[in-house]
C-alpha cells in the first residue's frame, strides 16, 4: 500500500475509534468500568481483568514511594479508572486525556463526585499523537488494542519522548493461540459490535522503548476470561 493510502487508512480507523467511544462504546465501557449490574458475563470478566491491571499499576507506583511530587500523564484515560485512585493517593498532578470527549468528561465528573482535588487533575480530549509535555510517569493502559504493531511501536517512542522517568504500558499480547482464534473468528464474520482489535508482539514494544533509552524493569500478565493484558514498566536508563 502507498504511504498516502496507509496514512488515510490510519486516519479513517482513528475516526472510527473516536466515533465508537463517543457513542455506543462510551455507553458500553462506562458500564464495564463501573459497579453497574447492567453488564453481561463477558463484560463482567473484562471488568475483573482490567481491575487487576489497574491494581497492579497502583501497587508498583506505591512501592516506588511517595507520589506527592510526581507528575503523571494518563494517556487514553477512559473514565479515569487509573487517574482517580492516583489522585486519591495524593499524586502531584495528573494530566488525563482521551480521544473521546465523552470518556474524558465522564472521568472528570467521577473525579468531582468523588470529591478529589480538581486543582491537581486535568481532564481533556486528545488523541495520543497530539500529546506533548514532560511527565515523571506516563501510563497508557489498554489503549494499544487500537494500534497495529508498527503504529504501536511508533506510539511507544512518542510516549517515551514525554517521559522523564517511568513509562507503564499495557496491551493485549500476540500469542499464536489468540491469533488462531482471531483467524477462526474472521472465517465467520458477523455484525461487528466493536472496533478492530490488534494484539502486539511484546518484543517489538520492548525494542521500541529500548531504542529510546528505556529499560524494562518489570512485567506481568493480567488475565480473566475474555481479558488478557501484558503490563510492562520501563525506566529511563
Ligand atoms: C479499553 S479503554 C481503556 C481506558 C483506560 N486507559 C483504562 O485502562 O481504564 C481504551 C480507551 O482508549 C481510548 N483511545 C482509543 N484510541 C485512542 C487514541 N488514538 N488516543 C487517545 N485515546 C484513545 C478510548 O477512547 C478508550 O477510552
Amino acid at each position: 500500500m502507498a504511504p498516502e493510502e496507509l496514512l488515510e487508512q490510519k486516519q479513517a480507523e482513528k475516526q472510527e475509534v473516536k466515533g465508537y467511544f463517543e457513542t455506543t462504546g462510551f455507553d458500553r465501557w462506562n458500564r464495564i468500568y463501573s459497579d453497574s449490574d447492567d453488564v453481561n458475563k463477558v463484560q463482567r470478566n473484562i471488568r475483573i481483568g482490567h481491575q487487576k491491571t489497574v491494581d497492579e499499576v497502583l501497587s508498583w507506583i506505591k512501592e516506588s514511594g511517595t507520589v506527592s511530587d510526581v507528575s503523571f500523564c494518563d494517556a487514553g484515560c477512559g473514565v479515569g479508572s487509573l487517574s482517580l485512585p492516583l489522585a486519591a493517593m495524593g499524586a502531584g498532578s495528573i494530566n488525563a486525556s482521551d480521544i473521546s470527549e465523552a470518556m474524558a468528561k465522564e472521568a472528570e465528573r467521577r473525579a468531582r463526585d468523588a470529591g478529589l482535588d480538581m486543582a491537581k487533575l486535568n481532564f481533556f480530549a486528545s488523541d495520543l499523537e497530539s500529546l506533548s509535555g514532560s511527565f515523571h510517569t506516563v501510563c497508557c493502559l489498554d489503549v494499544f488494542i487500537h494500534y497495529p504493531q508498527p503504529a504501536a511501536e511508533e506510539m511507544v517512542k512518542h510516549l517515551c519522548g514525554l517521559t522523564e522517568e517511568r513509562l507503564i504500558v499495557s496491551f493485549a499480547p500476540y500469542t499464536p493461540l489468540l491469533a488462531l482464534l482471531k483467524g477462526i473468528g474472521q472465517l465467520f464474520p458477523g455484525p461487528s459490535k466493536t472496533t478492530r482489535a490488534y494484539t502486539l508482539k511484546e518484543d517489538g514494544v520492548v525494542k521500541a522503548a529500548e531504542a529510546c533509552g528505556f529499560k524494562l524493569m518489570r512485567r506481568s500478565l493480567n488475565k480473566a476470561p475474555f481479558y488478557f493484558s501484558r503490563l510492562i514498566e520501563f525506566q529511563k536508563a
